[in-house]
């Protein structure tokens, strides 16, 4: 895996001219007082560097003679490791994980400026830390004083994002690896979950189901707060309370995947909790299905996401005109978003290392970015009818039989080189 890295390294190294680049370790997050959560590093960092404690900072400088590669890491400390754990140290940060130089991070301050003195901008997403932020501004303010003698610098500071953030949208065979075995776990979990479901049961035991799969099976844990919403529940995008009581002729929906290795699956699925649609709960299931299936068959090398978007869009509000829950003209309502009263969301996101991974949707106000092979996205219409769900203007009142109704399906769908792959598949729908 390392040679994996260090290829991501030169690749991005090749696109950065004689820039130097800047990659801040995550924080420790605090849960409360001084307890911390568990680390996670962030995303650029680990897909670069694989290493993964806090308090680091990674600077690539190719045009550096001998330091391509810096790690500024937390120095080996034995009473300090007892208490929090082992470091890999500054010998470990060349020898294991290829550094051509290391540096305790608190010389930060003192070496950094020789990677960036011959650099012509500095690559560096300005991140949620304002104080680290402040410390690479200083730097370059003072090389800028220093600019006119030296005749070299850095005069402009360049996001990371544009160039390191377009690799991660397509994923190496190492990486869809892990996204295979996510997908894997995820749906054990989910089999499980509904295998599991029944009236009475609460919502907090199903999670309690499918979050003991994960960890079972090796993953670190959810990906993000599992979403286990019965009834009218299901109709609140991010509910994660997960404490009620499930009753017969509710739906279940379940938002959930694992994280396995840094990489995340992010599955949906909404089946009756006691085994039997009813009528209205079924003919909105048939529009999602449908929605998701067409959606999904628009996933392949050349297409755009507006176009899986777009086609969602279309067989949703073509069904809510069928059921009378939209009136109209199908173009005029699509354009005037009127469906949107009960698809609020976005048809998918990228899929990786982040849920919501990084990559642009679209260049410029017109051109959409096309799929290529080795994207991951995610295909989740979704129908959504509240308790207190307002038609839109000049549209039919929502009869009360199918208030309560929240449906998404969720898939992780591969572009692959003739077309797509869901790796998720194994969920029935
Ligand atoms: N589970 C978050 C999402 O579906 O985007
Ligand atoms: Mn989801
Ligand atoms: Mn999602």
């Amino acid at each position: 895996m390392q040679t994996e890295y260090s290829q991501r390294r030169e690749q991005l190294m090749q696109k950065m001219g004689t820039g130097t680049a800047i990659f801040r370790s995550a924080p420790m997050a605090v849960m409360h007082n001084d307890v911390e959560y568990a680390f996670r590093q962030e995303s650029d960092f680990f897909y670069l560097t694989g290493f993964n404690e806090p308090e680091a900072v990674a600077v690539l400088a190719p045009h550096h003679k001998e330091h391509r590669f810096v790690l500024f890491v937390q120095p080996k400390d034995r009473e300090k490791e007892t208490w929090t754990g082992y470091r890999v140290g500054v010998e470990g940060a060349k020898e294991r994980f290829g550094a051509d130089e290391a540096y305790p991070i608190t010389e930060l301050d003192e070496k950094l400026p020789q990677y960036l003195e011959k650099a012509d901008r500095i690559y560096y997403h300005l991140g949620r830390d304002r104080t680290f932020n402040e410390i690479i501004l200083k730097h370059w303010q003072r090389l800028m004083a220093g600019y006119p003698k030296r005749g070299t610098g850095p005069i402009a500071i360049e996001d990371t994002g544009p160039i390191l953030h377009a690799m991660r949208q397509v994923k190496s065979p190492a990486e869809l690896e892990l996204m295979r075995k996510a997908a894997v776990i995820s749906v054990e979990a989910h089999n499980h979950a509904r295998e599991f479901t029944r009236p009475g049961r609460y919502e907090y035991e199903i999670q309690a189901e499918i979050e003991h799969i994960f960890r079972k099976r090796g993953a670190v844990g959810p990906a993000y707060p599992s979403i286990v919403a019965s009834g009218h529940n299901s109709c609140i995008l991010h509910y994660i309370e997960n404490n009620r009581q499930m009753q017969d002729n509710e739906l279940l929906l379940i938002d959930a995947g694992c994280a396995y290795g840094y990489y995340n699956a992010d599955i949906t699925r909404t089946f009756p909790v006691g085994g039997k649609f009813t009528p209205e709960q079924k003919a909105i299931y048939d529009i999602v299905l449908e929605a998701q299936l067409q959606a999904i068959a628009q996933v392949r090398p050349g297409n755009t996401y507006n176009e899986v978007h777009g086609t969602a869009v279309r067989v949703i509000t073509e069904g809510l005109v069928d059921l009378g829950l939209l009136n109209g003209e199908i173009d005029k309502l699509i354009e005037e978003e009127k469906y949107k009263t009960f698809f609020m969301h976005g048809t998918g996101h990228w899929l990786g290392l982040d849920v919501h991974d990084v990559g642009v949707y679209k260049h410029g106000e017109e051109t959409w970015q096309t799929l290529q092979p080795g994207n991951v996205l995610t295909v989740e219409p979704g129908i959504y009818i509240g308790l207190d769900a307002q038609p839109a203007e000049e549209q039919p009142a929502i009869d009360d039989r199918w208030r309560g109704i929240g449906i998404r399906i969720e898939d992780n769908v591969l572009v692959t080189a003739d077309g797509h792959e869901v790796l998720t598949a194994g969920v029935p729908k």
